[in-house]
């Protein structure tokens, strides 16, 4: 009579099961996945309720997403793995500016926009006016001509555009740096807001509870030719939810001063 399997044993099988042959880099990612799912589901020693539950909330998740909405990667933001993506994947060297996560509110198109011009079409919003002020430079201090920032902000109601469901936009546009590698943009100063939190993130998070709150920022993805295009934001130096961004994105050297209407800000991109 053979002695039970062990779980060790049994990992082994279901490790073996995989054909590297056939495709080496999927089989690298499902034997990284199944060595810690069952890392995972031995650690906390699993029950058959809790593994339910977890079926279920997935399910959720799921049923949660259609063409706007993505439950999933609000999900992968609020657990930390999409900023660890930004971290893991961004080639650029420290002295460039720090990454920080995309987010699901960038619209592709943006209107390209003089310097000096404003990012707010809807003329009722009621927020502190701001002019971002600043340049975008090279690792060696050497400004850069003809960079582009593409700009996005969540209106002073606390919400974006886009989530309101209609046709117009605001608080975008993409900017390009002056001969001496300047750019302008008026806007108002951002306001804090929370994630969406009426589906299974929202549950989870009060589940733990979580904050569900994202301090005040202005998002911008600045690129020029020959550079390494860095995705971030500039964050309010005066929000109360610096230390607890429920996404995890803030970075000490993304925080500015926005204080009088003003905020000065040095973009730094690496060379490709
Ligand atoms: C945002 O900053 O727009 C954002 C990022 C992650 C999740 C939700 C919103
Ligand atoms: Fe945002």
């Amino acid at each position: 009579m053979s002695l039970p399997m062990s779980p060790d044993e049994h990992l082994k099988q279901v490790l073996a099961s995989f054909d590297e042959s056939v495709n080496p880099r999927l089989v690298e990612i499902l034997r990284s996945a199944v060595k810690h799912l069952h890392e995972f589901t031995r650690e906390v020693k699993l029950t058959h309720k809790e593994w339910f539950a977890g079926i279920e909330y997935l399910t959720a998740t799921g049923q949660k997403c259609d063409e706007v909405r993505q439950e999933y990667i609000l999900l992968s933001d609020t657990l930390g793995v999409s900023m660890l993506l930004e971290m893991i994947n961004y080639a650029a060297s420290e002295k460039a500016t720090e990454p920080t996560v995309f987010g699901p509110f960038h619209v592709d198109g943006s209107p390209h926009r003089k310097n000096g011009e404003s990012i707010v079409d809807q003329t009722n919003d009621t927020g502190e006016p701001m002019v971002i002020t600043g340049a975008v430079k090279d690792t060696n201090g050497k400004p850069i001509a003809g960079a582009e920032l593409d700009v996005w902000q969540v209106q002073s109601n606390a919400m974006y555009d886009v989530q309101e469901g209609a046709d117009w936009r605001n608080m975008r546009g993409i900017f390009t740096t002056d001969a001496q590698g300047k750019f302008e943009i008026k806007t108002v100063r951002p306001v804090d807001y929370t994630v969406p939190d009426d589906g299974p993130v929202g549950n989870m998070l009060r589940a733990a509870g979580r904050d569900k709150w994202r301090p005040a920022h202005v998002h911008t993805v600045v690129s020029a030719k020959g550079y390494i295009p860095v995705i971030t934001h500039l964050f309010d130096s005066e929000s109360p939810y610096l230390k607890n961004d429920v996404v995890f994105g803030v970075r000490e050297s993304l925080i500015a001063d926005m204080k009088n209407g003003k905020c000065h800000y040095d973009f730094v991109l690496d060379p490709l």
